[in-house]
């Protein structure tokens, strides 16, 4: 065989391009992604509003996907015709996945957890009903993310992964898939690194979480789906692949997970 093989770009599986974040040059950003190795993005919503956004997006670039859900900060003052909105929105050709859902007990500020856990479960049914995979966020709520899933076994992530090695090997015996950010590049990120270690090859995704957690040597700037090369590099070290292989990698998963491909 041998001769030219065209190589697989970075599948960005989780991004947030707002014009609240982006202004102005949310154009430019997007429309440099291809020229920069990045292949396909998920644009992430949040809330009604975003995933809204989102989607929008998603329909006038060819190297967007997008997801739409509830996250668990955006729980409350929920207007009465959420799920119905919600479920339109996932019916849109390039939605491929209902999220960010989960819980996350971090702020003290937050919806209370019966009013996270309602909205979660609520959308775990509907990805059920849908047959559409989960993005799920979780923050300082280990256990009863866990417990939750024990009982819905969804199809999906668990994104921007934070727990114990020990909790990344449970969520894969689940089925489910594992998201690393720019976090995994971080100096103190020793437990992040373990529970990349633990988890397979296969159920690996590559995320940025853009504009937020850009990775070293960014880190604390804005970033964007092309910064993922520097979170790839470092997940192809702890892996023991080649940063090319890990893209590569990844984007298969990615595929895999969210485009039945
Ligand atoms: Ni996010």
């Amino acid at each position: 065989m041998g001769g030219y093989r065209q190589s697989v770009g970075i599948f960005d599986t989780h991004a947030h391009y707002l014009v609240r974040d982006f202004g102005d040059e949310l154009e430019q950003v997007l429309n440099e992604l291809p020229k920069k190795n990045v292949e396909r993005v998920i644009a992430v919503g949040c809330n009604l509003q975003s995933s809204e956004e989102e989607i929008a997006l998603a329909k006038r670039y060819d190297w967007i996907y997008a997801s739409a859900g509830i996250h668990p900060e955006d729980a409350d003052k929920l207007p009465g015709d959420w799920e119905e909105r919600i479920e339109a929105l996932l019916k849109s050709p390039k939605a491929v996945a209902l999220g960010e859902i989960g819980l996350d007990y971090h702020y003290e500020d937050s919806p209370s957890k019966d009013v996270q856990r309602k909205v979660f479960i609520t959308q775990l049914e509907m990805a059920k009903r849908l047959d559409v995979p989960v993005i799920i966020h979780s923050r300082d709520a280990c256990a009863e993310t866990l417990e939750i899933l024990r009982e819905y076994k969804p199809r999906g992530v668990m994104h921007c992964f934070s727990y114990s090695a020990e909790t990344a090997a449970e969520v894969v015996k689940l089925g489910m898939y594992v998201g690393f950010t720019g976090v995994l590049t971080f100096k103190n990120a020793k437990k992040t690194v373990a529970a990349c270690e633990a988890v397979p090859l296969d159920r690996l995704l590559l995320e940025t979480d853009c504009p937020y957690m850009a990775p070293e040597p960014h880190r604390g700037k804005r970033s964007d789906s092309s910064m993922i090369e520097f979170t790839a590099a470092k997940m192809a070290e702890i892996k023991g692949v080649s940063a090319q292989e890990m893209i590569e990698i990844a984007n298969e998963n990615g595929k895999r997970l969210f485009l039945n491909s």
